[in-house]
């Protein structure tokens, strides 16, 4: 059974445009970042309380609100960061419940490959240096330090759209945390070992792994906290047809 639904109040309130929230929503944009360097201080629970009923008024398919979330603290991420750690040093036997990209190729190899090549410069791994780079994969499992964990799962029947609701879920929540000064980074790496995932936390087999999201405090310090990520001009991506 699901606890009871909540509406906000303002929510049926009329409203045209608010420029104060226009500019919230842009310095949020603007400064949200894929935090890669944690201090280990946990965040406050009535803060990840606030996260996730900000980020509960996703919009999905139907209203089905897929997302199901495991959120460790403590001794619960110590654990699964051992564990996690452990694995990901073994041979992977199992697939991503979602097929990871096929291919990256044109732009979308180019901005992947400058993505990599600027964490790599910023935690000073050489090009080619192939332990580096396995090492600085490896603080994907380790949450980049992180005090907090959350496991992103959808319904299996809801297929790809269930995914697609937990990738909104996924933002709203970034965002959410953001706006309290709460740093995180999504991670499709957390969604590698989905069987190794379930049986970690007891999960039924229909609950699909999306993905990751590692959160807490930035230390601002941090070498792989150095530098950000350009986007490409809207222009490029969208078709504005009016005839
Ligand atoms: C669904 C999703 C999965 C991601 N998985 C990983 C991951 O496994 N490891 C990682 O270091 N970054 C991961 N990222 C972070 C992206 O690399 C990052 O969002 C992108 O480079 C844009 O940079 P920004 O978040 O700093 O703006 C993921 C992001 C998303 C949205």
């Amino acid at each position: 059974m699901s606890s009871p639904a909540t509406t906000p109040a303002a929510s049926r309130e009329p409203f045209r445009s608010n420029p104060a929230w226009t500019e919230a929503l842009e310095q949020l944009l603007a400064r949200r970042y894929s935090c890669r360097g944690f201090l280990p201080q946990p965040v406050e629970p009535e803060k990840i309380e606030r996260i996730l009923a900000l980020a509960q008024r996703t919009a999905s398919w139907c209203n089905a609100q897929p997302w199901k979330l495991v959120i460790t603290s403590g001794a619960a991420t110590e654990r699964f960061r051992q564990a996690l750690v452990e694995q990901a040093q073994t041979p992977r036997t199992e697939s991503p419940d979602f097929a990871f990209p096929r291919e990256y190729h044109g732009d979308y190899l180019a901005r992947r490959r400058d993505c990599g090549l600027s964490l790599y410069a910023a935690v000073g791994v050489a090009r080619g240096d192939r332990v580096a780079s396995a090492q600085q994969g490896l603080e994907n499992f380790r949450f980049f330090g992180a005090p907090h964990a959350a496991i992103v799962t959808s319904a299996e029947p809801l297929g790809i759209y269930g995914a697609v609701d937990c990738g909104a879920y996924v933002h709203n929540f970034m965002l959410a945390a953001m706006s309290l000064g709460v740093s995180s980074i999504a991670q499709a790496a957390l969604a590698q070992r989905p069987e190794f995932v379930r049986r970690h936390f007891g999960l039924p087999s229909d609950r699909v792994i999306v993905c990751g999201i590692s959160f807490g405090y930035e230390d601002p310090q941090h070498p792989a906290n150095q530098f950000r990520t350009p986007r490409a001009d809207w222009r490029g991506e969208v078709t504005l047809l009016d005839r």
